[in-house]
């Protein structure tokens, strides 16, 4: 496997050098140069290599307009090929207009910065969208050519750069204006400057993702909202400086915010959340998982401002309660997945609540939601979700759980995976009963070894199970 890789970085690393040659002839970045005169630049040595075999019927049949078409739709390693096989092809194959869409992350241990500008030279303004996602050698000399060169730049994944610090996010802000995604998730050099900059630079930002960037405080997301009031998606997983004042920018500023992911921000309340609820009304995905200190205001928050919600990950939310989340179903009925993993507190009545109110719940996970019982899960077979939405149930590590409800769930044909590790009532022979009636549901659960009976009277003989069935 690793030998197919490397050879494939190899294909790769040979197109970086032959480019090269060509990219100084290019014309200013943000202004693609057309195809003839990527030809006219072409250097003597880059075709060295290939025999004399230009004549293919292919290439007399097809004009190179239609070559070109077809090759825009090849992905990295295939134009790489295809830039081998004849001077032509070469010619073709390395036009930059070719390379408006590059990902680079099965490289990710072979990329240098040099390969970022070199590539950089090469795609110039074509370049929309580049993913650098786990690239550990790439850093802010190679990003600031990168982003001289390649001023159109829209989609950019840092994603586990960690050796990115601000300077990068200064040079995108001075020459990419048109950037609308980032991510810059683990790059943890990142701090309130980065954020300054990008509002000042990039304003069409629209998504956003700084998580595990734990440098950042309420001024960096001060600054940001201020210049991108467009955004619609952040995510500030692990942020965990950020607290209420945060969010009261973003509630102030972010109309237009669809998803927000806040897990383990474990500084903020429900006065932050509240504002974020009541400042924007479209909402549809948020993530608080790990914010225990958060209570029923939200869900009641939410069910009065947010009626587009689709998406809630409250996990570990502890203070949760069956009160807020029948609110919360009353009014929000497009919900299609809660994480609901130990918010320990709700009972069934939120599963009649979801069953009668949200149709189109698909995911929900009940893990460590120990007070549910078979009833609540009877309600969600019969419920309006429960026959051609319903796709994941998680009730691992809920005692109360028994053989019934697998009978409440058997008609839920869309059902393809339900947990059920440590449900202790749950027995081999419930689980092949529901297999008769879903014989493609994934179930996982795990079977402890039957523990002996207490001994009667001493005279039964004493044997290890464990020691016969290891
Ligand atoms: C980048 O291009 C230069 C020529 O401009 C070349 O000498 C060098 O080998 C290339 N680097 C890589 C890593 O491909
Ligand atoms: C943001 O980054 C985190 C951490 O790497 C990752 O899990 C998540 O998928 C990213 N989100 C988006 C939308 O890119
Ligand atoms: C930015 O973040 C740092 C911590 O990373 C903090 O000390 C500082 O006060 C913040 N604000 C400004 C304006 O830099
Ligand atoms: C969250 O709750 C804990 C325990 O109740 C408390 O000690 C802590 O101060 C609270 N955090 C905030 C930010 O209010």
């Amino acid at each position: 496997m690793s030998g197919r890789v490397a050879g494939r970085c190899g294909v790769f690393l040979f197109w970086v050098e032959v480019g090269a040659g060509a990219g100084g002839g290019r014309g200013a970045a943000g202004t693609p140069p057309a195809m003839r005169r990527d030809m006219n630049g072409v250097t003597k040595s880059r075709f060295e290599m290939f025999s004399n075999n230009d004549e293919a019927v292919i290439n007399k049949k097809l004009p190179k307009e239609l070559l070109l078409r077809i090759f825009s739709f090849l992905d990295v390693v295939t134009l790489c090929r295809c830039a081998q096989v004849s001077r032509a092809w070469n010619v073709l194959a390395l036009d930059g207009s070719n390379w408006q869409r590059i990902d680079l992350f099965d490289f990710q241990r072979d990329i240098e910065g040099r390969v970022v500008e070199n590539i950089s030279k090469r795609c110039g303004g074509f370049l929309r969208k580049l993913s650098l996602r786990g690239c550990l050698g790439v850093g802010d000399n190679a990003l600031r050519t990168f982003a001289q060169n390649c001023r159109n730049i829209e989609v950019l994944n840092l994603n586990g750069c960690t050796k990115i610090t601000d300077a990068t996010c200064t040079s995108l802000s001075k020459f990419c204006s048109k950037l609308r995604h980032l991510d810059l998730a683990s790059c943890t050099s990142i701090t309130n400057l980065s954020l300054k900059a990008l509002s000042e630079g990039c304003p069409l930002l629209e998504q956003l993702n700084i998580s595990w960037c734990d440098q950042v405080t309420k001024d960096g997301i001060q600054a940001l909202v201020r210049g991108c009031g467009g955004l619609k998606a952040l995510f500030l997983k692990g942020c965990t400086q950020l607290e209420d004042e945060a969010l009261k920018y973003i509630g102030a500023h972010c109309p237009e915010l669809v998803t927000l992911n806040l897990q383990t921000c474990l500084q903020i309340t429900d006065d932050g959340l509240i504002t974020i609820c009541r400042g924007c009304h479209k909402l549809q995905s948020l993530c608080a998982s790990g914010c225990s200190n958060i209570t029923d205001a939200i869900l009641n928050a939410l069910g009065q401002n947010c009626p587009r919600l689709r998406i809630l990950e409250v996990a570990r939310c502890s203070q949760l309660t069956d009160v807020g989340f029948t609110t919360l179903a009353r009014n929000c009925h497009e919900l299609e997945k809660m994480d609901l993993e130990e918010c320990v507190q709700i009972t069934d009545s939120t599963l009649i609540q979801l069953s009668i109110h949200c149709p189109r719940l698909q995911v929900l996970s009940l893990s460590h939601c120990e007070l549910i019982t078979d009833d609540g899960i009877r309600h969600l077979g019969n419920g309006a979700c429960a026959h051609d939405r319903l796709e994941v149930i998680e009730l691992d590590n809920c005692p109360l759980i028994t053989d019934a409800s697998l009978e409440h769930l058997k008609s839920c044909h869309s059902l393809e995976r339900i947990e059920l590790y440590d449900c202790q009532q749950i027995t081999r022979a419930g689980i092949k009963r529901l297999r008769t009636h879903l014989p493609n549901i994934k179930v996982h659960a795990y079977f402890a070894p039957v523990t002996p009976p207490p001994s009667v009277g001493g005279s039964r003989q004493r044997f290890c199970r464990c020691c016969i069935i290891l």
